[in-house]
């Protein structure tokens, strides 16, 4: 993927991505202070939100093929089990329920599998975010500080599961994280972004 020439005013940031290139099948990671335009630059990724001008070129990738993470997990008011089918069922994917609660299982949340998932604790949330993500194989997967509510241990099981994923996909990872000791191993490449600009 490449981006060139981005713009987008949000309040008081002025992001300008001059030129961006996320190489597939690598770890990207992208760290900068709070209010830099990280999640921003995501947002435009991923369509949701629109830019002022300036390109993105996909190179092939659909918008079906990118998931993302987001900080604040948005959850379909339903079942944990339910809101992890739900990337399959809108792509017409057949549902393995034992593979469902084999990741489940590892990820330490089958036991509130039918749980309301309104009810989940943050961290609960972002696992629960975290498979609902993987589930359906993305190519691309961008990741807005989604383990920065875990504890150690489901902290380095989730980064594992990153590193597995990355080795029997080939998946392209972007990810966002201020916990840069324990992130910086997995980052085969790190952006760093201050007031809206990539600046290495
Ligand atoms: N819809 C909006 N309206 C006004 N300002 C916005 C809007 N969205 C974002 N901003 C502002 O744009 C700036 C960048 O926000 P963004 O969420 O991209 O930062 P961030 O780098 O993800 O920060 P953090 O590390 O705190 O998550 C912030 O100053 C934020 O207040
Ligand atoms: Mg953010």
């Amino acid at each position: 993927m490449r981006i060139t020439e981005l713009r987008k005013k949000v309040g008081k940031t002025d992001l300008y991505v001059e030129d961006l290139k996320i190489e597939s099948g690598m770890i990207h990671g992208l760290v900068g202070p709070n209010g830099c335009g990280k999640t921003t630059l995501l947002k435009l990724i991923m369509g949701i939100t629109a830019p002022d001008s300036g390109s993105i070129d996909y190179e092939g990738l659909r918008p079906s093929d990118i998931t993302m993470m987001s900080q604040r997990p948005y959850l379909m008011h339903a079942s944990v089990y339910d809101n992890i089918v739900y990337p399959l069922k809108i792509r017409g994917e057949k549902i393995d329920a034992a593979k469902i609660d084999e990741l489940l299982e590892r990820a330490g949340i089958l036991e509130i599998k039918d749980q309301y998932a309104g009810s989940l604790s943050s961290g609960e949330r972002q696992k629960l975010s975290f498979i609902r993500a993987i589930v359906f194989r993305p190519k691309m997967i961008l990741m807005d500080e989604t383990l920065s509510n875990l504890d150690a241990d489901s902290e380095k099981l989730f980064r594992e599961m990153v590193m597995e994923r990355h080795r029997e996909d080939g998946s392209t990872w972007l990810i966002v994280s201020h916990q840069w000791d324990e992130m910086n191993e997995l980052f085969d490449k790190v952006h760093h972004m201050e007031k809206g600009r990539i600046v290495k």
